[in-house]
């Protein structure tokens, strides 16, 4: 079984992670696999100062030995750089400690429902940890992830489809499949838009949010190609994939809603207009006319690319602050403000490719197993070779 946890407040020393259950013999260099992907998530025009600060950069401290994994939890440390202007409201001893107490909590954060739950009268005790800065720690675990899918040809990606009221053209670039879409213009365009046309007009529209003060929302797809087909199943609730990849990418800060395939759309249509037509080809086996169900069916991946989309609300900390009240007076009061992004969606596209990469490995793992990765490699070789095949 694949699992992982994370560890680390945002302005701690550091980020944590522990992967457990990827195979041995896979080949993991953090330079190499982890830290590009650590940068991805730093970029995007409309994030704030604290990516300035940072250059992150992944450590492994256990798991792997010459260059490969053995079997064993792997560790996975990310240095935070801003740890040094906090180390007095952030040290971990008691001695000296002193903090200047955040009680103006902020609508649509974490602050007011984290301090009622644990009983604090400082929401920096939940915001430390409710901060998106802990999917830092996720992207490095994805990138774990992302190497098991390699072993198997299995790619993953993402790109923005929405930023506030400014969309691509659904029809041209809503639905397309992972081939057929320019991945060079999307890592090139400040929004991780395939759109040049809307990625100018999404840039406009931030920087306006900007200049009022305020924060934008929106909307980036995750796809993945070449999934093998029969991963995740339909015989038990909690094993459905399209479940446990809108759980994942549920779990993300910010993210409000996710469609599995083109879902509010197929609520709004007939079913003559919605289904994907099966075909076969003696050559290449079983394929769909079209894939507007996101490559799965009963919660089992049907050979076509996985993909969803993912509904990011505007962030919560706003320059021009919201009206909001003191947890410590009840008074009325402006909300608090701490250095913030004004859209996180070009970056929580890569956190969502991350989750989407570690769901689909974990179901491709459960499905092939083994304890090596030749062993996985294998499995899932027999398993594409049996699905080309007449039933
Ligand atoms: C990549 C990323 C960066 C974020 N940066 C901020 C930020 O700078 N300020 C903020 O208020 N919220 C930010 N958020 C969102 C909050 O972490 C999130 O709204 C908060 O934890 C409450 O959780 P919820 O929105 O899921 O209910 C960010 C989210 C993501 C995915």
């Amino acid at each position: 079984m694949l699992r992982f946890l994370t560890a680390g407040e945002s302005h701690g020393p550091q980020l944590t992670a522990i992967v457990e259950g990827v195979p041995a013999g896979l080949a993991l260099d953090a330079s190499q696999h982890i830290d590009p992907e650590l940068r991805r998530r730093q970029g995007g025009h409309g994030r704030g100062k604290r990516q300035q600060i940072e250059r992150d950069a992944a450590r492994i401290t256990a798991g792997v030995r010459g260059g490969v994994t053995l079997g064993s939890p792997i560790c996975l440390v990310v240095q935070n750089r801003d740890w040094e202007n906090w180390r007095v409201p952030m040290q971990i001893e008691a001695e000296g400690f002193t903090s200047k107490r955040v009680t103006r909590v902020r609508p649509g954060h974490a602050d007011l429902a984290g301090a009622i739950k644990y009983g604090f009268d400082d929401a920096r005790n939940v915001l430390e940890r409710a901060s998106a800065r802990e999917t830092a720690a996720r992207v490095a675990v994805g990138a774990v992830a992302r190497r098991l899918l390699d072993a198997i040809g299995v790619r993953v990606g993402s790109h923005v489809v929405r930023i506030g009221p400014v969309a691509v053209d659904e029809q041209a670039f809503g639905t397309l499949a992972f081939d057929d879409l320019d991945w060079a213009a999307v890592e090139a365009s400040p929004v991780r838009c395939a759109d040049a046309a809307a990625s100018e007009r999404m840039v406009v529209e931030i920087d306006a949010a900007r200049a009022d003060g305020d924060t934008l929302g929106g909307t980036a797809r995750v796809v993945a190609a070449n999934v093998p087909a029969g991963l995740g199943s339909y015989v038990q609730w909690d094993r459905k994939l399209d479940g446990r990849i809108a759980e994942a990418m549920m779990s993300i800060p910010s993210v409000k809603g996710v469609e599995v395939g083109a879902a509010v759309c197929a609520a709004r249509s007939r079913g003559s207009n919605v289904h994907d037509i099966p075909t076969f080809d003696a050559a290449t086996g079983f394929h769909h006319r079209t894939n507007r169900q996101g490559g799965l069916s009963g919660g089992v991946t049907d050979g076509e690319d996985v993909w969803a989309l993912v509904h990011f609300k505007p962030i919560s900390t706003l320059l021009s602050p919201l009206r909001s009240v003191d947890m410590a007076s009840g008074e009325e009061i402006n909300a608090h403000y701490e250095r913030s992004d004004i859209c996180v969606v070009p970056a929580g596209a890569v956190v969502a490719e991350a989750m989407l990469a570690w769901v689909v490995a974990a179901a491709a793992l459960e499905t092939f197993g083994g304890d090596s990765i030749g062993e996985f490699r294998r499995a899932a070789a027999a398993r594409r070779d049996s699905a080309r095949r007449l039933r």
